[in-house]
């Protein structure tokens, strides 16, 4: 039976998994690394951690399987999104890697904006340009670095600088280039009109393929670090949030994807290119040929979960700290939390919002604080899912994916906030698995994505609202909904004041 192998290379780990053609999971391995923060509102990582952390997470993945090399068909590839790697022409990476909830770019958006034009950039990219996409990180770069500017060779995103180690081949594919804010979404082609604006050589993109599509082989370096057999055919792969729909059966038009990761996700997969009429949702390529999707991105989901537990709790245990949720009352005990840790792109792309708790008393404890960071996000999702439904669309079913569907708390928390059934598949690897079931794709193991899906995918919970929690929620929406007008001057005046304090 041939087998697959996804790769990772998400925020805060790299992730393995091996998946057998009826779907079943075979062993999953993964490997941590840091994220850098040097300077608020800024996000790093060293891509050679990524590579050593890949390579360490399939050794796992293949021993906890128990395959041999050989086994394994083809490998897919995800990651984060929009994150930039740049490299000299001897493929040396020139400086960190500036991720995709970096917010340092706002100068760069309003550059590109008048480059191109608004309506340009918006009919081509289909998006406004925004500080977490890639673009702008590119000329950020020319105007604070310009010596590592001069020898940048080749601009990569993350899972693809993975792909360049493993195979020694330049490439990435649709979904992930659709945010660089660079291609022509569209026509799925990079875009000449918007490089020659930004005066950005094409030469220094990889080539771009279709998601399934196989886009080079393990190289011998690669088969060193990994243990994959030379040879093994290389799949484009997906953005992180293509391979999670995939991963979750998102590949046609009915059911949405919310995915609680480190970002929130509300993914709905389009005939076409739509887009919000207020841009506030991002319009891609799916991993699926011929199809688009949408999408809104909160930027901290999971990861105001963990930085609230790094906070008050270093080294708990998430199942303790939603255990103390669980036993809090739905609405926190009127407590409400901002979740704009990193400031925010869907609804609001505003780069100096922040994070707030609003309504603290004496009264409240750990499982509270706790337990109002769960419903922000979860109110944050409902604001996505809006847009949505503002854009005419009519989803037949919620699926909860990342690891936040991991908690029976959280889950009953998004069903009540939306108002809706919420499923879990039965695979929790998401991103990985889709990248696999991608790679099976493009090596002929299935005859198309949608085809895979169904082999492969099954539910495994189904959770309903509770009419009580419902309508403490619908309350808290409002005061949540009303905060963020509320708090933009604050917001505003703390921005000033930090950017007096760095000069
Ligand atoms: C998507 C996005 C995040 C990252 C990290 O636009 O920015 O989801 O891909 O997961």
């Amino acid at each position: 039976m041939p087998l697959l192998l996804g790769i990772e290379v998400a925020t805060t780990a790299a992730r393995s998994v091996v998946v057998a053609d009826d779907g079943g999971v075979r062993g999953t391995a993964a490997a941590d690394y840091p994220l850098a923060v040097p300077r608020p509102g800024w996000a790093e990582q060293d891509p050679e951690a990524w590579w050593r952390a890949a390579g360490e997470s399939v050794r796992g993945a293949l021993m906890r399987s128990g395959a041999a090399p050989q086994d394994i068909a083809a490998v897919g590839l995800t990651g984060q999104m929009h994150s930039l790697v740049l490299l000299d022409a001897a493929g040396r990476v020139l400086r960190p890697a500036i991720l995709w909830n970096d917010q340092r770019t706002a100068e760069e958006c309003a550059e590109i904006t008048r480059r191109v034009g608004p309506a340009r950039l918006l009919a081509i990219t289909r998006n406004p340009a925004l500080p977490g996409f890639t673009a702008p990180k590119i000329l950020w770069v020319r105007r604070h670095e310009p010596a590592v500017y001069a020898r940048t060779a080749s601009v990569l995103l993350p899972k693809d600088y993975v792909r360049f180690r493993l195979t020694g081949a330049r490439a990435t594919e649709v979904s992930d280039a659709s945010g660089t804010g660079l291609l022509d979404v569209p026509h799925r082609t990079w875009s000449e009109e918007v490089l020659r604006a930004l005066e950005v050589p094409m030469a220094w993109l990889p080539g771009c393929a279709e998601s399934p599509e196989l886009t080079a082989v393990v190289a011998c370096d690669g088969e060193a670090a990994t243990g994959l057999r030379a040879g093994t055919p290389v799949a484009g792969g997906g953005g992180d949030q293509a391979a999670q729909a995939v991963g979750t059966g998102i590949v046609r038009s009915g059911p949405v994807s919310v995915t609680i990761g480190t970002s929130g996700v509300v993914f709905a997969s389009l005939d076409g290119p739509a887009m919000d009429a207020q841009a506030r949702t991002h319009t891609f390529c799916h991993a699926v040929p011929g199809r688009w999707h949408v999408m809104g991105v909160m930027l901290s989901a999971g990861g105001a979960l963990r930085w609230l537990r790094d906070a008050i709790a270093p080294g708990a245990d998430y199942g303790e700290l939603t255990g103390e949720a669980g036993a809090a009352p739905p609405g926190a005990g009127h407590l409400v939390f901002l979740p704009y840790l990193s400031g925010e792109r869907t609804p609001y792309p505003d780069p100096i919002a922040r994070g707030a708790f609003v309504g603290l008393s004496l009264a409240h404890g750990r499982g509270h604080l706790v337990r109002a960071v769960m419903e922000g996000v979860a109110f944050g999702l409902r604001d996505s899912l809006a847009i949505l439904h503002e854009m005419g669309l009519r989803p037949t079913e919620v699926r909860l994916s990342g690891g936040g569907s991991r908690s029976a708390v959280w889950r009953q928390i998004v069903a009540d906030v939306l108002g809706t059934e919420v499923v879990t598949m039965q695979v929790a690897e998401g991103a990985a698995y889709g990248a696999a079931l991608l790679a099976g794709v493009g090596a002929g193991v299935f005859p198309s994505v949608e085809a895979a899906c169904e082999a492969t995918l099954r539910p495994a919970t189904r959770t309903e609202p509770v009419a009580r929690n419902r309508a403490v929620y619908e309350d808290l929406y409002g005061v949540y909904r009303a905060l963020y007008p509320a708090l933009r001057p604050a917001f505003a005046q703390l921005a000033g004041a930090a950017r007096c304090r760095a000069d």
